[in-house]
């Protein structure tokens, strides 16, 4: 029989003389699942667990997947098929291990992962993460397979541990989850279910005891966070203009970010914000997804091409130097060759300093799944390539025209090369300088000498008193 040395006791009742016990965690997809996993490792200290990098150490091994595109879920398979390995030899050391399967892929697909990979003894949605350690305490006393799948009534924030401790100089912080948007191409309003805000009070509690542990950045997270409609301290809902002006008032918190937003919920208040709010940098993802009205109407998407480009001219009148982000998909089913150079001109005449952009992968269950003509691989591989080509020059040409300015750099964490640090542009950009380990966590000048591709360099100047 094999001992159950990783048996936990109940959750919350952790002996302090008890050996800390580790899980390592593997995280996919976006950022929330990013703010996610940290909230995992979180909830588990308290029971007894420390994170590792080393998954052959790990008495628990959590996977937090996105099921946004096949691709993505199916990395999840691949990299159960060498934890099974990782399992296998450890029992043959006299150790347990545990591995539950969190996030997107865990709620669409639920039962269909225990049946299709034995290794996977937990499965649990994003809507259930908080119950995690009572859960793996349930799979090893009870040596039973577990599926949580619920959208339980009461917030998971709630029951989640206080943030506390030191933290690097930027962290997420999610605001609002879910979506009511049905796009026929996604699976988000499947996998996380109705969009729901957190309260405010809530938000600033959060946000007070990350800049108490040394953040200095805030970026905002939501699946659509600037429809946030959270409740205020009178009882009515408030908007995500009027989140980042209460934050902004936090001593010691300089800057303010939200990601991902809908065009549809940028409302008049969001985008004075950017010309009215200092704490806010300069710089704003805003998804498109395609460039002709046909296409974003099969894609349920509510704006047209028009509407996308008088919004962007109403953000650059309020803020003319915000540097504009986006996602963009190609090969929607029935897109045209003249549907796809729509995108491309989309592209051509607003500029975007950075860009994400993806074949369209159909997704189990969503509506454009279901359509019948769907682009082949090969054309969409050569549209994505023509459309990368396209935004890889204008990042370029967005990196090169910052050369010779001097931008406040916040350092985030040492770079590759000894004496260097790397930290963020207020537009987004990852900075390189020389400079000494005392200015981390700290907003810097930076006299930007090299544009790269992806990055600038820069030199840091001296401070002045
Ligand atoms: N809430 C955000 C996007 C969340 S998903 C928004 O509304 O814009 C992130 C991006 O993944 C999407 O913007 C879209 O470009 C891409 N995406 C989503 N589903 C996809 C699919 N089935 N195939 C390819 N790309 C997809
Ligand atoms: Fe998905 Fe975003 Fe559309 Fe919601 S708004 S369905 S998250 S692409
Ligand atoms: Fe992926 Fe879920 Fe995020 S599907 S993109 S991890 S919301």
């Amino acid at each position: 029989m094999v001992r159950l040395q990783n048996s936990l006791p109940p959750p919350s009742a952790r002996d302090d003389d008890m050996p800390l016990k580790k899980v390592f965690v593997k995280t996919y997809g976006c950022q929330m699942n990013v703010y996610d996993s940290e909230r995992m490792i979180e909830a588990l200290a308290p029971v007894g667990y420390e994170h590792t990098d080393a998954i052959e150490q790990a008495d628990v091994i959590v996977l937090n997947t996105c099921h946004i595109r096949e691709k993505a879920a199916e990395k999840v398979y691949s990299e159960l098929g060498r934890i099974r390995q990782v399992k296998a030899d450890r029992l043959t050391e006299g150790k347990r291990t545990t591995v539950a399967v969190a996030g997107c892929v865990a709620q669409a697909e639920g039962q269909e992962i225990l049946d299709r990979a034995a290794v996977v003894d937990i499965v649990i949605g994003p809507q259930s993460y908080q119950q995690l350690p009572g859960l793996i305490f349930e799979a090893e006393t009870q040596a039973r397979k577990i599926l949580k799948l619920d959208f339980p009534e009461r917030d998971k924030f709630q029951d989640l541990p206080k943030r506390a401790g030191p933290r690097q100089a930027s962290a997420f912080l999610t605001v609002q989850e879910g979506c009511d948007k049905f796009c026929t191409f996604c699976v988000v309003p499947y996998t996380r279910g109705m969009e729901f805000s957190r309260p405010v009070a809530d938000v600033l509690h959060e946000a007070r005891a990350l800049v108490a542990g040394g953040v200095r950045e805030l970026t905002l997270l939501g699946q659509n966070v600037n429809a946030y409609h959270g409740e205020g301290s009178n009882g009515k809902a408030v908007s995500l203009a009027r989140l980042l002006a209460e934050l902004a008032e936090i001593d010691g918190l300089e800057r303010l970010r939200y990601t991902t937003s809908h065009p549809n919920d940028m409302t008049d208040d969001l985008i004075a914000a950017h010309r009215d709010n200092p704490k806010l940098m300069p710089y704003l993802h805003l998804p498109f997804q395609a460039g002709a009205d046909r296409i974003l109407a099969g894609m349920n998407r509510k704006h047209t091409a028009s509407s996308y480009r008088l919004l962007i001219d109403r953000i650059r009148a309020a803020r003319p130097d915000i540097a504009l982000s986006t996602d963009i998909i190609v090969g929607f089913p029935g897109e045209t060759e003249n549907e796809f150079g729509e995108t491309l001109r989309m592209v051509e005449d607003i500029g975007f300093a950075q860009a994400y952009s993806f074949k369209y992968s159909p997704r189990p269950g969503t509506p454009a799944a279901m359509l019948e003509d769907q682009i082949a691989e090969e054309v969409q591989s050569e549209r994505l390539q023509r459309l990368q080509a396209l935004l890889e020059v204008q990042q370029s040409r967005f990196n090169a025209s910052c050369v010779g300015l001097v931008l406040p750099v916040l350092f985030e964490r040492p770079g590759r090369d000894n004496g260097q640090l790397v930290g963020r542009s207020p537009y987004l950009q990852a900075v390189h300088a020389t400079a000494a380990e005392t200015l981390l966590g700290g907003i810097h000048e930076v006299e930007i000498s090299v544009a790269n591709r992806h990055s600038l360099t820069g030199i840091v100047r001296p401070a002045f008193a």
